[in-house]
């Protein structure tokens, strides 16, 4: 049998999969399981943009232009201009999800070696991707007891070498859930200027920030354009995973045409799923409001059952839809594994995704767990249940230092 290659063998593989097999024999065994571990939100997609899908009239499902339909990016020009963000059609290009996207940037951006700075925890699939490209992760760790905040500019600075390329951030952020506000991000953006860096920004739960805050995107920072590249995704906005609709933007010409030669490789984006993309647009605005909405009043839910819970160090989610504890356990992987093997309530338990994967830097994250609320709050309400009893009967139950979150109400 021919082997296959080194690269092939040694490529990141999520490390929340390994849990898979123990959620479906808990299921198996008639467990209900509460599915907390992954951002696949249970949000409706808007019903008319699945219909514009239907009602399309195409006898022969063409390739589109590799960097995606003029239709769509000329519309996404006004939903950018909505947001503070003037351009053209032509600093867009049309992804097959966020996903590509980061992988377009990394090998169109960064050579092999070179370093990308990003604060830790962050999307553990980034690290995939920095792998696929031969790029080098230089984390920034964040602390939960202030809410994972964006680390100080001298953390930054501090972290720059000769070989630092780039920072990439994610705002608003997963796991963490943090929203950062537009005077930080300014200030970023003098270090990335005075370095003359490139400047990632993930910005794919960019409506979902909560109480009132106003989002803000480095796009919007004066003389930044050149270094700013923004990812985005329809994914998580409108519900849409399935569709794998994402996009690049950008006001380098000079990474337009790399991705643009990396998209036309892979020829075209997906075909009925940029009609889809393009009716979102058209969706009234009271879905986006409503989904917004529910997001909020599922993190109140987290995070007061948390707060109430005995030994849980949490803090206020401000956006996506996510939440980042620290538990009073010996362990994530083994806390979670045990609420799948051993542990019920009522028949029922609930699957989270253990802290460590988030980070790049060993050892941290042991005692975390990133929840996604995308379960209605009867659900999450009882997942909280569970997960309260199941913290008052771990066998693996330890003491936490006592810190509490300095944004915790
Ligand atoms: C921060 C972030 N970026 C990118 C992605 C990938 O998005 P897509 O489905 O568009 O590939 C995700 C998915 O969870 C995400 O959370």
């Amino acid at each position: 049998m021919p082997a296959i290659s080194k690269r092939g063998q040694e490529i990141y593989l999520s490390p929340f999969r390994k849990l898979i097999p123990y959620a479906d024999q808990a299921k198996a065994e008639g467990k209900k399981v509460y599915h907390l571990n992954i951002g696949q939100p249970d949000i409706l997609t808007p019903p008319s943009a699945i219909q514009a899908v239907k009602d399309t009239d195409m006898k022969i499902l063409a390739y589109s232009q590799a960097i995606g339909n003029l239709s769509y990016r000329k519309k996404l020009v006004s939903y950018y201009k909505d947001y503070g963000m003037w351009l053209k059609p032509s600093d867009m290009i049309v992804t097959t999800g966020a996903s590509e996207a980061i992988l377009f940037l990394f090998l169109s951006c960064l050579a092999p070696g070179d370093e990308i700075i990003i604060p830790e925890p962050f999307y553990a699939n980034y690290n995939g991707f920095a792998q696929m490209a031969g790029v080098v992760v230089k984390p920034i760790t964040c602390s939960l007891e202030d809410g994972f905040a964006l680390p100080t500019i001298n953390d930054f600075e501090a972290a720059i070498t000769e070989k630092t390329k780039a920072i990439f951030i994610t705002n608003p952020n997963n796991p963490t859930g943090c929203v950062y506000p537009e005077d930080i991000l300014i200030e970023l953006s003098q270090i990335v200027k005075v370095y003359d860096l490139f400047l990632f920004a993930d910005e794919v739960y960019r409506e979902f920030c909560f109480d009132g805050q106003q989002f803000f995107s480095v796009l919007q920072v004066e003389d930044l354009a050149e270094n700013v590249v923004i990812i985005d995704s329809i994914s998580k906005r409108f519900s849409a995973c399935g569709a794998r609709i994402g996009t690049i933007v950008s006001r380098n010409r000079e990474v337009i045409d790399s991705v643009t030669k990396y998209a036309k490789l892979r020829l075209s984006p997906p075909g009925f799923e940029q009609v889809l993309a393009e009716a979102t647009l058209d969706v009234d605005p009271s879905y986006m409001e409503e989904t917004i909405e529910e997001y909020q009043r599922r993190r109140d839910v987290v995070f007061d059952r948390l707060r109430q819970m005995e030994g849980v160090v949490n803090y206020r989610p401000g956006g996506a839809f996510y939440a980042f504890a620290k538990l009073p356990i010996d362990n994530g992987d083994k806390f979670c594994q045990w609420l799948l093997e051993d542990f019920d309530h009522n028949g029922e338990t609930l699957m989270l995704a253990p802290g460590e994967g988030f980070y790049a830097t060993e050892g941290l994250g042991e005692q975390e767990v990133r929840m996604a609320y995308v379960l209605n709050t009867n659900d999450l309400n009882r997942a909280m249940d569970c997960l309260e009893q199941a913290l008052a009967t771990y066998p693996g139950r330890v003491v936490l230092e006592k810190v509490n979150s300095k944004v915790s109400d």
